[in-house]
C-alpha cells in the first residue's frame, strides 16, 4: 500500500546488526541455558541457544502451548467472530458494516462507496485524523450501525497504476486473514485517485507510544511478555495457518495496536506478500526491498530474497525493543549504543543483560531472568543467516515458556515479600 523508501536509506539501519552475532565466539555446549549458566558463561549460554534452534521442539512444550487455553482461545474467538458474522450480514467477516448502499463484491470482501465514506468522517474532517503514516492519513469513524472503525485513506501519488495494483493485492491478502491478534479487515474503497481502507478500531494506542509512557502508565513486564506472545501467535498465523502463507514484512512497534486490555493486535498489511510456494520447489520471493530501518533482515537487504525468516529477524529487534524501550536505532547515543540489538546482545554477552532492561522496570529476580531469556530468543531471532533462526512457531513456544515461568517466579518472590513483611509485623508486636 505503501510507496517504498529509497532502499540506500534503509541500508543504515541493519548494517550493524548483521555483525551482532557473528562476533560471538562459539564452543561447544547443548541445551536450553539456565540464567545463572548465562551469568557465569555467557558465551557457552549462548551457543546453547543456538543448540536449541537447531533440536527438534520439545514435544512437551509444544503440547502444552498448544493444548494452552489461551492458543485455543485465539482461534475459537476467531471461529466464534466467523459465525456471528455469518449470522449478522451473511458476509465472511466479521461485522455487517453496510451503510445503504456498500457494494458486496467478491465473496467476504465489502467495498464502500465515496458518499459512505464522506458521511462517516465528515468529509474527512481533521478533527476525526487519528494519525498519520507512510501509507496516508488515518481517521477514526462510526458507521451507520455503531461500529467504530479505522478509516486509512492513501496519499495521492503520482504512480498511480503501481499503486492501484499493490491496492487491489492488498484487499486480496486482507480479506484473506482473520485472527484475534490480527487487526480486522472491514472493507475498501477504490475510487479515482481513493484507495481507502475500513478496518477495525483499536482504542488504546500502539506499542511504541507505551514504551514512551504517552499513556500516563508503564507498561510491567508481564504486559509485554503477553503482547510478545500475541504478536508471534499472529505471525505464526500468517506464515502457517491460512492457506497461502503471507509474509508481513514490516513488523515494528508502531504496527502492534493495543486493545483495552493490552493485548496486541498487529496492523499494516501494507507490505506483506506471499509466501513463497514450498510445493513448486521456490523457497523465497524475490522482490523489492521494503519495511523500515532497523528492522531489516540483512539477508534480505542482501539477496532481495524475502522469506518467513525475514519477519523473525524483525520480530527479533521488536524483542529488544520491548524489554528495554529504546527504538532499533538510536541516533543520538554513543557510537556502540545506537544499534540497540547490537548493543543489547552484546551486554548479554558480557553477562551484563540487566544493565540493557528497560530503566522503567523494577531489577527484580523474575524480571532480570524473563530478561535474559527474550534477549536469547533475540538473538536467535537475529542470527545472520536465515537458517539459522527459529520459526515464528518455535518463537511463540519458547515465549510462552518464559512466559509461564516468569508467573511463577513472580509469585514466589509475592509470596516470600509478603511473608517476610508478615514475619516483621509479628516481631514488632
Ligand atoms: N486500526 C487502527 N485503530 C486505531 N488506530 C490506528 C489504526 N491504524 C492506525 N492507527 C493509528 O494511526 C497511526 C498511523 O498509522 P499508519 O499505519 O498509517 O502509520 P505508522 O504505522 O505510524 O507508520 P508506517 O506508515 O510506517 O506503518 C498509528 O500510529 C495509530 O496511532
Ligand atoms: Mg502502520
Amino acid at each position: 500500500m505503501k510507496s517504498p523508501a529509497p532502499t540506500t536509506s534503509r541500508g543504515n539501519g541493519s548494517s550493524g546488526h548483521r555483525s551482532t552475532p557473528e562476533s560471538l565466539d562459539c564452543s561447544p555446549t547443548s541445551g536450553y541455558t539456565s540464567s545463572t549458566a548465562t551469568r557465569r558463561n555467557p558465551v557457552a549460554a549462548i551457543v546453547g541457544i543456538f543448540t536449541a534452534c537447531f533440536s527438534p521442539p520439545d514435544t512437551n512444550n509444544s503440547k502444552s502451548f498448544m493444548d494452552s487455553e489461551e492458543f485455543k482461545s485465539s482461534s475459537v474467538a476467531s471461529e466464534a467472530s466467523r459465525s456471528e458474522s455469518s449470522k449478522v450480514s451473511g458476509s465472511s467477516r466479521g461485522i455487517n458494516i453496510s451503510l445503504h448502499n456498500s457494494i458486496q463484491g467478491e465473496p467476504g470482501i465489502v467495498k464502500f462507496t465515496m458518499e459512505e465514506i464522506f458521511q462517516v468522517t465528515r468529509n474527512f474532517s481533521p478533527s476525526f485524523k487519528i494519525g498519520q503514516g507512510g501509507f496516508g492519513t488515518v481517521y477514526k469513524a462510526k458507521l451507520l450501525n455503531g461500529t467504530v472503525v479505522a478509516v486509512k485513506r492513501a496519499k495521492k501519488s503520482v504512480n498511480e497504476k503501481h499503486l492501484g495494483v499493490e491496492f487491489q493485492r492488498e484487499v486480496q491478502t486482507l480479506s484473506r486473514v482473520e485472527h484475534l491478534n490480527l487487526v480486522k479487515f472491514y472493507g475498501y474503497l477504490e475510487q479515482g485517485e481513493e484507495r481507502i481502507v475500513v478496518m477495525e478500531y483499536v482504542p488504546n494506542g500502539t506499542l511504541r507510544e507505551h514504551l514512551d509512557c504517552i499513556h500516563g502508565s508503564i507498561l510491567d513486564l508481564a504486559s509485554r511478555l503477553d503482547i510478545a506472545t500475541d504478536v508471534a501467535h499472529a505471525i505464526t498465523y500468517l506464515h502457517m495457518y491460512i492457506d497461502r502463507p503471507i509474509i508481513h514484512r514490516d513488523i515494528k512497534s508502531s504496527n502492534i495496536l493495543l486493545t483495552e486490555n493490552l493485548r496486541a493486535k498487529v496492523t499494516d498489511f501494507g507490505f506483506s506478500r506471499q509466501a513463497a510456494d514450498i510445493d513448486s520447489g521456490m523457497t523465497h520471493v524475490s522482490t523489492q526491498v521494503k519495511g523500515t530501518a532497523g528492522y531489516l533482515d540483512p539477508e534480505y537487504l542482501r539477496t532481495y530474497q524475502l522469506t518467513e525468516k525475514s519477519d523473525v529477524y524483525s520480530f527479533g529487534v521488536l524483542l529488544v525493543e520491548l524489554v528495554t524501550a529504546r527504538r532499533p536505532i538510536e541516533p543520538k547515543f554513543e557510537l556502540k549504543e545506537r544499534i540497540t540489538a547490537k548493543w543489547a546482545m552484546q551486554r548479554l554477552v558480557e553477562g551484563e543483560a540487566i544493565s540493557a532492561l528497560d530503566p522503567k522496570l523494577d531489577r527484580t529476580a523474575a524480571n532480570s531472568l524473563a530478561l535474559e531469556k527474550i534477549f536469547e530468543l533475540a538473538l536467535q531471532c537475529l542470527a545472520p543467516q536465515r537458517q539459522n533462526r527459529p520459526n515464528m512457531k518455535k518463537c511463540a513456544e519458547i515465549l510462552w515458556t518464559i512466559r509461564k515461568h516468569y508467573r511463577e517466579l513472580s509469585a514466589s518472590e509475592f509470596r516470600s515479600l509478603s511473608s517476610i513483611s508478615q514475619r516483621s509485623a509479628s516481631t514488632k508486636e
